[in-house]
């Protein structure tokens, strides 16, 4: 994740990119300042996940916004995680991870899986499914994606994990947990659907 909540915008005046977005004063950023990169990353929206892993007897999990489907054949997923978090060596051990979609009212769950806490509170109180190699599964959720490490890229303070999905389990219907503006947001207030169903899907992943 760039966009997120780890340093505050600070230095840039006037509106957020987000709420340009919205009023349409625009700002140009010719050599891009971290600021600049992660404040028009808070304008884009993105779902929210905790990407679960287990290594030997050890169980991990973090918030993970940075995901996304790279291809249907063979379905492929990518998830970028810090070298920094706890989950990460578990992912590298393991060679596998699960991709958990949250749902609206899962905004709790996913501030406890960002939070930098031990793994064992994480998973406290939860009730979990086990999946290939004991990969601890949260319940509750739109539904899960477990994955098989195919390739690991270092980017900076990151890698990308190149997932090959092995199983989907489907989940409870309802609305997606939404990160944007550097906060959560659900969908209840929607201005609908835009488009024609399905007008886009056509090769989309
Ligand atoms: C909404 C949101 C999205 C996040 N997305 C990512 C992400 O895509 N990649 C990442 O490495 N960290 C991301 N984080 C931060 C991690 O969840 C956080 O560093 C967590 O404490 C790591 O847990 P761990 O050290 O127990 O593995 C995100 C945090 C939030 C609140």
């Amino acid at each position: 994740m760039v966009g997120g909540p780890r340093r505050r915008h600070t230095t840039l005046p006037g509106p957020s990119p987000a709420t340009q977005a919205l009023t349409g004063s625009p700002t140009v950023t010719t050599s891009p300042s971290e600021e600049a990169f992660r404040d028009l990353m808070a304008a884009f929206a993105s779902g929210v996940t905790v990407v679960t892993s287990r290594a030997g007897e050890q169980d991990g999990g973090m918030t993970v916004s940075a995901f996304f489907s790279v291809t249907l054949d063979p379905a492929m997923v990518v998830v970028s995680l810090a070298l920094s978090a706890d989950t990460t060596p578990l992912v590298e051990r393991s060679g596998s991870f699960a991709v958990n979609l949250l749902r609206e009212e899962q905004r709790e769950l996913s501030i406890r899986f960002a939070d930098r806490i031990p793994p064992e509170q994480k998973f406290e109180g939860l009730s979990l499914e086990r999946g290939m190699g004991g990969v601890p599964l949260l319940q509750g959720t739109l539904g899960t994606l477990e994955c098989r490490t195919e390739a690991k890229v270092p980017v900076g303070d990151h890698y990308l994990f190149l997932g090959r999905v092995v199983t989907v389990h489907g989940g409870r219907p309802g609305k997606p947990l939404v990160y944007w503006d550097r906060d959560y947001w659900g969908l209840r207030e929607s201005t609908g659907r835009l488009g024609a169903p399905g007008a886009l899907r056509e090769g989309a992943p």
